[in-house]
């Protein structure tokens, strides 16, 4: 029997997950399939009902359904309660288990190691942040301050954070004036990405000589906020290896298999239509 996977989200049709778990399906040489599932948000409850009926053994889960599918399934992982969102599900038996692997697969993606020693700033105070600061934290990574337009939600992901942090909540005008302080700087909001690519949330200015700037956005490949870090000669990394990670990590929950990242990453790029060269 075929088995099934998939994706849940509205819209949808843009996602790039079903390319990439379809190719690394193939490439295991599993007989299966992973479809793009248009869900709209009154039909949450009953399309959850109807992965388990028709034996759907896991899916991912995208805007606008990450928060709201959680007090629809049977179990959901600490982490991912923590972070107050599920982008991956798994069935296990009769059960549905929610995870979130967005901040894992954020760690797992980084070109350069973080420790816990490293200052780390994160700009924006969003779900992508709490997932990447959360998981960060879980790690041991305490440092990280977190700088955002509204101040008052960094200072309450701060607060609510279940692991042990050490940093504060700053304006975006602060922060930008203090950013040499920092050894790792990770750019989390959607400013920037296609096709408002001339757009920043702030001027990135007198940078740590060793700094490291990691923009989430792979689309395009290097924002305006990864230029300026590059032009100061700081090394850069865009988000396409987050996404291809928090991908891998759901394949690997359903099937135990840790898939090729290096083909994933391929037939993204292929799809973008564009080289990787961001990341350097
Ligand atoms: P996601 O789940 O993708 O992280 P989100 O929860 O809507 O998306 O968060 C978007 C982030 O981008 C927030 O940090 C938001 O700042 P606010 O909390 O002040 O809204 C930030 N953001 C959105 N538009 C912005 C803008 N024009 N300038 C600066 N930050 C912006």
């Amino acid at each position: 029997m075929n088995r099934l996977f998939g994706v849940i989200g509205d819209p949808i049709a843009h996602s790039m997950s079903p390319l990439m778990h379809n190719a690394i399906i193939s490439a295991h040489h599993l007989k299966g399939y992973y479809h793009p599932f248009h869900i709209k948000r009154k039909d949450l409850e009953v399309a959850i009902k109807g992965m388990k009926a028709l034996g759907v053994e896991g899916f991912n889960v995208t805007i606008p359904h990450k928060e709201s599918i959680l007090p629809l399934l049977d179990k959901v992982d600490p982490l991912a309660k923590a972070i107050g969102a599920v982008n991956t599900v798994v069935r296990e038996g009769d059960s549905l288990i929610g995870y979130n692997t967005d901040g894992d697969g954020f760690i797992s993606s980084l070109e350069k190691t973080v420790c816990n020693e490293d200052s780390v700033l994160v700009v924006g105070a969003g779900g992508a942040a709490k997932a990447i600061v959360y998981s960060l934290a879980n790690k041991g990574i305490a440092h990280i301050d977190i700088t955002n337009r509204t101040v008052e939600k960094a200072e309450e992901m701060l607060q609510k954070c279940p692991f042990p942090l050490k940093g504060k909540a700053l304006s975006l005008e602060i922060a930008e004036k203090h950013l040499n302080r920092y050894d790792v700087i990770i750019q989390t909001t959607s400013i920037g990405m296609h096709p408002y690519i001339e757009e920043s949330p702030m001027e990135v200015r007198q940078l740590k000589k060793s700094a490291f700037i990691v923009d989430i956005i792979y689309n395009p490949s290097e924002t305006k906020f990864l230029q300026e870090a590059r032009k100061q000669g700081a090394q850069v990394q865009n988000g396409l290896g987050m996404f291809v990670h928090q991908g891998a990590l759901a394949f690997e929950k359903w099937t135990g298999i840790q898939p090729n990242t290096m083909k994933m990453k391929q037939v993204v790029l292929n799809q973008l239509g564009g080289n990787d060269n961001a990341n350097r």
